[in-house]
């Protein structure tokens, strides 16, 4: 997608040096950084330089590459995977990609695998473009479904971002949007701010306003009014981890929405390609939910007066926080999920029918 007027992915792969777009800097600076060793990809995963749960996979298989440039051993790589997968705990798709990258080298000899490591880290990459664009296909239907019925601007809440900055390309919950958009639909997007990391104001909202789509940034707790009031039309979220049996965690307060959406009847789906899904945890209870530094919760960035980036302490100096980062929203508060295979029903029967 464009920034600037000029095509970038989130991720590349060049002269042996791993690119990103830093998103700790966004929406105030727009900075390319180089990851080099394999700590500068868990640092990148764990400060959030890179986020969301398509990309933090693809950054984990292009972590892996630089482990063997650094060091072409059996055991060094075993250190990294591991590392890789503690950096962050809740989205599935980390564990995914590094799972996938260490069987395909299972066996090989060590003058091989580094071909291979980066062959399947690009191929990780393109295929997640290709599912990403795919849900924005089969979730275009839903918008138009709205649109042929209303004839006027669909209004589509997200919650966090789960956007192109979220993946490779694309997007997951904004997949369906930049296609309607695309197409000539008129859509607007309410953006959740997302506290404590303003994801929705700092990523969402940046991403949909290079891209032209109007939107408008709201406070986490606005969702419920306007929904009352008539002014969603569809709820659409990402997602960092969904079970077979539909439940979906995603950035904390997702749930509530889905609450408030269900009142409300309007619809709510979740858009996620098929490395999401986690097929072996059966209660939600024991999906491991990252507690991150409460500093993310007290203090805050932005532009001073002179457009310089500070960051301010906004609580009391002695006063506790706690911040949980992501949480669940149970199956039946889902309309359905929109996946690269089509939408299903947020159920293991749904699920089964499209991933056999
Ligand atoms: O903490 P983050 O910013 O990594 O959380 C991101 C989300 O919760 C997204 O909704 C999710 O990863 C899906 S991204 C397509």
């Amino acid at each position: 997608m464009k920034i600037k007027g000029q095509e970038y992915r989130t991720i590349w792969f060049e002269n042996n040096i791993v690119k990103i777009i830093d998103q700790t800097k966004l929406p105030h600076k727009f900075t390319i950084k180089e990851l080099k060793t394999i700590k500068d990809a868990v640092n990148a995963i764990k400060v959030m330089e890179v986020r969301g749960a398509p990309l933090i996979g693809a950054t984990a298989a292009y972590g892996l590459v630089l482990s063997i440039i650094e060091n072409n051993d059996q055991s060094f790589l075993k250190k990294s995977a591991e590392d890789l997968i503690k950096s962050r705990p809740t989205a599935i798709n980390l564990k995914w990609a590094v799972d996938r990258i260490m069987n395909k080298l299972s066996g090989l000899n060590s003058d091989k695998i580094l071909d291979i490591a980066i062959n399947e880290a690009k191929q990780i990459c393109e295929e997640d473009v290709k599912f990403c664009e795919n849900i924005g296909i089969n979730g275009l239907k839903i918008i138009e479904e709205i649109y042929n019925k209303k004839k006027d601007t669909v209004n589509i809440l997200t919650h966090c971002n789960a956007g192109w900055l979220a993946t490779i390309n694309w997007g997951t919950a904004t997949s369906p949007i930049y296609h309607a958009h695309k197409k000539g639909i008129p859509v607007h997007v309410w953006a959740d701010e997302t506290r404590p990391r303003n994801q929705g104001a700092n990523l969402t909202s940046y991403e949909l306003n290079e891209e032209k789509v109007p939107n408008t940034i709201i406070a986490d707790n606005t969702g419920g009014i306007l929904m009352q009031r008539g002014e969603v039309d569809l709820c659409i979220v990402g997602t960092d981890r969904t079970l077979a049996n539909g439940d979906v965690c995603n950035k904390v307060g997702t749930y509530l929405k889905a609450l408030a959406a269900h009142d409300n009847n309007i619809p709510f789906f979740v858009a996620l390609p098929s490395s999401t899904i986690d097929w072996n945890i059966k209660d939600h209870k024991n999906i491991p939910i990252e507690k991150r530094n409460s500093e993310e919760l007290s203090y805050i960035e932005g532009l001073d007066e002179k457009g310089v980036v500070k960051k301010i302490q906004i609580y009391p100096k002695n006063s506790k926080a706690m911040n949980l980062a992501f949480d669940v929203t149970p199956a039946k508060y889902v309309t359905g999920l929109i996946t690269e295979k089509g939408v299903c029903e947020a159920s293991t029967k749904g699920l089964k029918k499209l991933f056999k």
